[in-house]
Parts: C-alpha cells; sequence; structure tokens
C-alpha cells in the first residue's frame, strides 16, 4: 500500500514556474485537458496517443512519477502531452491564469485520494477555494468531470462542485463523448482495477454555465 503525500506540507509551497503552453506543446493552440493527479500518466499516454488534435497536462504530486512520465514522453517524442510536478491546489492556486485560458476544455479529477479521516478533509485536492478558482477562470462551456469508487468521496465532491452556481450536472446520457477530451472512453489505472474488482464507479460532468 502506498504511502500518501500530504499536499499540505510546506515542502509542496516552493513551486517552480510552470513553462508556459508553447513550451510544453507543439501546438499550443489545441484544446486541453488538465488532469488532476496523473499518478505514472498512463491513462493521458493512452489519450495523447490516440488525439493527436488535444493537448493533454497531467499535474501530479509524486516527483518520482512525474520524472518517470516526462522522460517516457520525450524518448517517445509525443508533442501533445506534459507533466507538471507539485500540488494541484498550490500550482493552480497561484498560476490558473497560466494554463485556464480560452483553449483549456476540461479538467478531470479521477479517483482523487479519499482521505477518508474528517480530520484530513482539507488534504482532499477537491476544496472549495479550487472550485472556485476554476469558477472564475474556465471559460463558459468547458467542464469538470468527476470520478471514483469511494461514495462518500463522491458526495463531498459534488456536493463541493455543486454549491458553486457557476456549474451545472450534465447527464450523462446527453453527453456527447466523441467530441470530448476522451472520445475512445480510455480507463485510467485506477479504473481498470475497479472494474476488474467489480467495485461500484460513481461519476459526474459539470459545465461550467
Ligand atoms: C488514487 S491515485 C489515482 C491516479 C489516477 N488518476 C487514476 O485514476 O488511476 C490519486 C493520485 O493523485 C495524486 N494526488 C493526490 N493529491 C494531489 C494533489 N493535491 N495534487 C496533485 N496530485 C495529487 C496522488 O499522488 C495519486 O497519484
Amino acid at each position: 500500500m502506498r504511502q500518501h503525500v500530504n499536499p499540505l506540507s510546506k515542502n509542496f509551497d516552493q513551486i517552480e514556474r510552470p513553462p508556459s503552453l508553447i513550451e510544453m506543446f507543439d501546438n499550443s493552440k489545441l484544446p486541453l485537458h488538465l488532469d488532476i493527479g496523473s499518478a505514472a500518466g498512463e491513462f493521458l499516454f493512452d489519450l495523447a496517443l490516440s488525439n493527436a488534435n488535444w493537448n493533454y497536462l497531467g499535474i501530479e504530486i509524486r516527483e518520482r512519477l512525474v520524472r518517470t512520465a516526462e522522460l517516457k514522453a520525450r524518448e517517445r517524442e509525443i508533442k501533445n502531452l506534459y507533466f507538471l510536478f507539485g500540488s494541484a491546489n498550490k500550482i493552480l492556486n497561484k498560476f490558473h491564469s497560466k494554463f485556464i485560458k480560452k483553449n483549456l476544455k476540461s479538467i478531470s479529477f479521477n479517483f482523487p485520494d479519499p482521505w477518508f479521516k474528517k480530520r484530513h478533509y482539507k488534504r482532499r485536492v477537491v476544496q472549495p477555494e479550487l472550485i472556485n478558482i476554476l469558477s472564475n477562470s474556465m471559460q463558459s462551456g468547458s467542464q469538470i468531470f468527476i470520478k471514483t469508487d469511494v461514495k462518500d468521496l463522491f458526495n463531498y465532491m459534488d456536493c463541493t462542485i455543486s454549491s458553486n452556481f457557476n456549474f451545472k450536472k450534465i447527464a450523462k446520457k446527453d453527453f456527447n463523448y466523441s467530441k470530448s477530451f476522451n472520445p475512445s472512453k480510455f480507463q485510467t489505472s485506477r479504473e481498470k482495477y475497479a472494474v476488474g474488482n467489480e467495485l461500484n464507479i460513481y461519476e459526474r460532468i459539470y459545465i461550467k454555465i
């Protein structure tokens, strides 16, 4: 069982200035998807390799995973994929205006760490402050995707996002995946595990109004 990283630790207060989108991607004008807690990046590799007309950016707090994913993306010369190391909350709090521009179309929170104890809820990545930043900076029509196998965490994330009146839920049956960041409906690593172990998966999509 891996040791969870405390995102509130002072170790994450020093944030490297992220490069500009022009430096990250070959064509910075493509629609951009941001995956929060991208782990080793397998999901984003699948996406980037099959959708050359989108850019994919992962933010992950475990440095070793980020450095390995960066190396793999460089070796394979994948030009529409980039990884940033650090706490997503701290990075977005400080630098949201660098990525949350016209071309940021969607953000995913896939199977974030649950932090079950109430006194640790502040360590959960979905926080009202982060949703507030996103609601003030995402363009209308852009989307947030949440997915987890932990019912309590789902309820918490749903309540946090729904409490912000700038986001509206979209019924999954009305959602056109073919135009989204994930037209082939690739599964994340944790999702494959959840499916393989017949765990319930709770998911929701929100649109910025
Ligand atoms: C349970 S794993 C899920 C990984 C992947 N999204 C998936 O679905 O397979 C959660 C990931 O989020 C990362 N993480 C947790 N808090 C974070 C934060 N504040 N900022 C960035 N990454 C975070 C963890 O290190 C871990 O890799």
